[in-house]
């Protein structure tokens, strides 16, 4: 069985769908850490970011490893280790960008549909129940009001030892949403047979308990 979860930044989707994965011990692979992988790389290359070929060239000579690390994912560009870098607020704004550009899609979904190929994944992102894995057996789509998940991610972050505040973070949550849901490759959108999943005052079991509910009854 294969679980695709959806939906717009900050919904929870990663600690969700990690908690999904490990009671059903499935695969977990979160997508959104590939693009953030490249928007890291875009950055510390220095790459122009308005220049599409040369985003998407980086990417044609470069290897992003996802690696399984107990309930968790551990992400290398190159062999490096940069699982820590990419949750900075500049290298979300800059995923969302290189996550607009057709060229970028097209190799990311070769790449995400081989990772899933052995079946019973959870996979996150934002095209999975629409591109990535149309046929998805459970295709959920999470999400919370933008006030809720600017409080979660302000929250994540302060913890992190980061200096922001929670006007920047819906600001930013906002801006990134609108390109998500407004670029023409694979916009964000809920598929047509996925679940609505509105976790606005809902705990993470509790939102965990209801996906799981969803599965048995799909399974
Ligand atoms: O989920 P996360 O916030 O880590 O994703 C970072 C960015 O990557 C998103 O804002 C979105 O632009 C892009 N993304 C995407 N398609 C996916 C996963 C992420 O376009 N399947």
């Amino acid at each position: 069985m294969n679980i695709a979860i959806d939906g717009p930044a900050g919904a929870g989707k990663s600690t969700v769908a990690q908690q999904v994965a490990k009671r059903l011990a499935y695969l977990y692979i979160d997508t959104g850490s590939m693009y953030r992988a490249l928007a890291w790389a875009v950055l510390n290359n220095r790459v122009p970011i308005d220049d599409e070929a040369a985003v998407s060239g980086l990417l044609r000579e470069s290897e992003i490893r996802l690696e399984r690390e107990r309930d968790s994912q551990r992400v290398f560009w190159n062999g490096q280790d940069i699982t820590d870098q990419i949750r900075t607020p500049e290298v979300s704004q800059y995923a969302s960008i290189v996550a607009s550009y057709p060229s970028v899609r097209e190799q990311m979904l070769v790449l995400q549909r081989h990772m899933a190929a052995g079946g019973n994944v959870v996979m996150d992102g934002r095209d999975i129940g629409t591109h990535v894995l149309p046929d998805a057996d459970v295709k959920i789509f999470l999400t919370a009001s933008t006030r809720e998940r600017a409080e979660r991610r302000l929250k994540e972050l302060l913890a992190k030892g980061h200096q922001t505040d929670l006007a920047t973070l819906e600001a930013e949550i906002a801006e990134r949403d609108k390109r998500d849901m407004e670029r023409e490759a694979a916009p964000l959108r809920q598929a047509d047979d996925a679940v609505l999943v509105d976790t606005t005052g809902m705990t993470i079991d509790q939102v965990v308990e209801r996906i799981l509910k969803i599965c048995e009854r799909s399974g």
